[in-house]
């Protein structure tokens, strides 16, 4: 592991003359080449599980735009299949999942460690990315955090405000507690995987903990994170561990020390100014540029690229999006933003 990476270097808390940068869902559809090779692949799981495509299409957006990191080609979703749910992707709609709502469902699922079975394609394609990877390029594995993953396995597909899992949450409190115990042992072990097949980083999803409130916001999306972050610290000292709750708003403040994690990545819900107040003098912060600049460019988008580098520049700071590029965005205007953060190093 080489410390020269800049993404390890501001995880490690080094404020840098210019953030290292990549991009959630850097794989994705806005990019013709992944495209055709999810073509290739057939469905949207068959190139997860295919090692050599998924490798590809994690290496198309180094290739394209020499991002500092790479971040494994999967789907938070893998690990309820593994643990025994069915899964397929509605094309144009976004996944479906048997549901588990009762006692008998959640004791039906596998053990913890039974997920590996179904998961060993993963950890062959994290082993590919790194072995191909460039010399300065960090390899991150990721999963999503159990109370977003369990919005999904108890609504069997996405909700607008996971109203599923909070009625199993305040109807039948033992059996949503028993859910995430069980996702979060899972994820444990599914995490611990990917670092020993080479990820140097990784980060948990925990793309819905914005509609968590009061206590249950600290019981089900901090202390699961926080448990799968000491437990990976334990088994792998020195990796770091990047934690994304996201909507959290204000909570973002304390979530450095409260998770555990090296860096906590931002949404575009906070300002960075306010974060760079609030959050970065804990660790190093993640984010935040609003993903619709990706589809719209031009001044507004260069304009925000240097403002949010600014105002998180005295702290350690990875340039992201906000959330995930979309589909309609402009491959141009990717390689704009990266051309306006790194502007300052030419
Ligand atoms: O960031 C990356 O490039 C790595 C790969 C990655 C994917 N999904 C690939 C993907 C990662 C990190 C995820 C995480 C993920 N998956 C999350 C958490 C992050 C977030 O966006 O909030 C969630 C909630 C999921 C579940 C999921 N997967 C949904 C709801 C959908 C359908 C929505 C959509 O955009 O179609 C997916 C599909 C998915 N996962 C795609 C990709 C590239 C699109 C699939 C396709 O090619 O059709």
């Amino acid at each position: 592991m080489s410390k020269s990476k800049t993404i390890l270097r501001a995880l490690a808390g080094e404020t840098l003359p210019v953030p290292p940068i990549w991009m959630m869902r850097q794989a994705g559809r806005y990019l013709p080449e992944y495209k055709a090779t999810r073509a290739q692949a057939g469905d949207f799981l068959s190139l997860c599980y295919n090692p050599d495509l998924a490798a590809e299409v994690t290496f198309q957006p180094i290739r394209r735009y020499g991002f500092d990191a790479a971040i494994l080609f999967a789907d938070i979703l893998l690990v309820p299949q593994a643990l025994g749910a069915d899964l397929w992707f509605v094309t144009g709609e976004g996944p479906r999942l048997s549901t588990v709502t009762t006692r008998a469902e959640v004791d039906a699922l596998k053990p913890a460690e039974a997920i590996h079975d179904r998961l060993n394609p993963i950890y062959e394609t994290v082993k590919i990315l790194s072995r191909g990877l460039p010399e300065e390029t960090t390899l991150i594995g990721f999963a999503g955090a159990p109370w977003t993953v369990a919005t999904y396995m108890i609504a069997g597909r996405g909700t607008p405000d996971q109203a599923p899992a909070h009625a199993l949450k305040s109807e039948d409190r033992p059996v949503f507690e028993a859910l995430i115990e069980k996702i979060t042992d899972a994820t444990v072990l599914y995490l611990s995987e990917q670092i020993k097949a080479g990820a140097e980083v990784v980060k948990i999803f925990d793309s819905w903990a914005g509609s968590l409130e009061g206590d249950d916001f600290d019981a089900y999306s901090l202390k699961p994170m926080q448990r799968i972050t000491a437990a990976l610290h334990d088994m792998h000292p020195g990796v770091p561990v990047i934690a994304f709750p996201r909507g959290a708003d204000t909570r973002y403040e304390g979530a450095h020390a409260a998770i555990g994690a090296e860096c906590i990545a931002i949404d575009d819900g906070v300002s960075a100014e306010w974060a760079a107040t609030n959050v970065q003098p804990d660790g190093c912060v993640q984010g935040n540029l609003k993903s619709s600049h990706m589809v719209t460019g031009g001044d507004a988008l260069v304009s925000e690229t240097r403002r949010i580098a600014k105002a998180l520049s005295g702290g350690p700071h990875i340039f992201n999006l906000g959330h995930g590029i979309t589909p309609d965005a402009d491959p141009e205007n990717v390689q704009l933003m990266i051309d306006t953060v790194r502007e300052g190093q030419r």
